[in-house]
């Protein structure tokens, strides 16, 4: 069956909380005929929606292209964005806002991205590449001094497994016990998969969020995620369990900081790559007594950050991504909603993110969540009768928003109060450092 008629943007991606969010304010202010959803993963939400076509049902992209006639495509993830779909969208003729090779190449290899940033004068914490755990090993072992000098180990490519992409060993001990495994986890390391060993900062970590086009850039507010399992910053690191967002004055000058420290050779670097850039680019930021520190580009919005961002803009997402894709952000000076916080907790199943396979397990008490809490999907499957279930690690997000960050807190918890499955986990201290 054809759509009436076009579409205005059709969203292509899993159907993670990022692209949900982003998708329910888009059909919110544009109405639910002027907007699609290409899902190539599960999302218990939006299955069925008449604006939702799915992979899984055996559809395909070219599908739902002939179904939605899209004007403009819009990609979200890193699945979608360094996986050279966004190459191959390009054959349909439709504008599509998505980044170039060249570009993507910042988030999908560590390595590059850090030898940009060392020529373009990006503060970044010191690192040395190796291409054999054997080198990691010797290099661990003869210089971690505790307190003094410590070490984050990387892989340098994209894995699907957060925990195996980064991680922070709190001891001399627990960093060579990672890499004794690590061959195993991460596949061969050589001089194409090389690690790289980079010294540990300690301080404020920033999830620094600005949209870029070839003139223009557009600083978003202060945000900030939560990437230990763990309430205190403990346990693995994980692809995020909960961001707060804020548009009170205090964290402006952070920001102000940032922006000439960081962003303005970022930009530089960014544009000589690709002069017609345009995106949303995540700087991940250590502020450290020394200043700010970049510990790793996204060519894209955080999840779950670009939810607490949402939940704070106040002037139009159809009309941002459309300024970007559009390379006229000179235009869009976008608004947010004055002295709020916004909060956003994630809940996952139990064993994640070190396990890779998780059963199916109901998740019920939705409907006694209250309004002011927005519920999306990172991970669920839904049945023909409306029942929702587990599908991954990362299951649910849990959104809201006020002037007082206990208040928000308060609210957030108290939903997830009703919402139980088998083996349900999340933080409880999202939001507190900021009380
Ligand atoms: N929350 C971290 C990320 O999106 O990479």
């Amino acid at each position: 069956m054809q759509m009436k008629q076009p579409v205005v943007w059709l969203v292509v991606g899993g159907g993670n909380a990022r692209e949900h969010a982003t998708f329910l304010r888009l059909d919110r202010e544009l109405g639910s005929d002027r907007v699609g959803f290409y899902l190539t993963g599960s999302n218990a939400f939006l299955s069925g929606r008449a604006n939702v076509l799915e992979a899984s049902t055996g559809k395909s992209l070219d599908d739902a292209i002939n179904f939605f006639a899209p004007e403009r495509i819009l990609l979200l993830s890193p699945n979608e964005l360094l996986s050279g779909l966004a190459e191959g969208v390009h054959r349909y003729s439709i504008p599509c806002l998505a980044v170039s090779p060249a570009i993507a190449a910042l988030e999908a290899s560590k390595l590059s991205s850090k030898k940009m940033m060392l020529a373009y004068g990006v503060p970044t914490p010191m690192s040395m590449a190796v291409e054999s755990v054997e080198e990691a090993l010797d290099l661990v072992s003869q210089h971690w001094k505790d307190g003094e000098l410590e070490f984050v180990i990387k892989s340098d490519g994209m894995l699907a497994n957060a925990s195996h992409r980064v991680v922070v060993p709190s001891t001399r001990e627990a960093a060579i016990e990672v890499l004794q495994t690590w061959e195993g986890v991460v596949g061969r390391v050589s001089g194409q998969a090389p690690l790289l060993i980079e010294q540990k900062l300690y301080g404020e970590e920033l999830s620094f969020h600005v949209l870029v086009d070839p003139t223009t850039y557009r600083v978003m507010p202060y945000v900030t995620d939560y990437k230990r399992l763990r309430n205190g910053d403990l346990g693995p690191n994980t692809h995020g369990m909960g961001a707060v967002a804020t548009t009170v004055p205090e964290y402006a000058a952070v920001l102000r900081q940032v922006e000439s420290e960081v962003l303005l050779p970022s930009l530089r670097l960014l544009r000589a790559l690709d002069p017609n850039a345009a995106l949303i680019l995540y700087v991940g930021v250590m502020m450290t007594r020394d200043g700010p520190r970049v510990l790793e580009y996204n060519v894209r919005s955080g999840n779950p950050e670009w939810v607490a961002l949402l939940q704070l803009l106040e002037s139009s997402v159809h009309l941002l991504f459309d300024a970007l894709l559009q390379r006229e952000l000179h235009r869009y000076h976008p608004t947010y909603k004055p002295d709020t916080y916004s909060v956003v907790a994630m809940v996952n199943q139990k064993g994640y993110p070190e396990e890779e396979i998780f059963t199916s397990k109901q998740i019920q008490g939705f409907e006694w969540v209250s309004s002011g809490v927005e519920i999306l999907s990172d991970g669920t499957t839904g049945s023909s009768e409306g029942e929702k279930f587990t599908s991954s690690g990362r299951v649910l997000g849990a959104a809201t928003f006020g002037s007082s960050i206990e208040s928000c807190r308060i609210r957030l918890y108290e939903a997830l109060t009703h919402i139980r499955f088998e083996d349900m986990e999340f933080r409880t201290d999202i939001g507190l450092k900021f009380c």
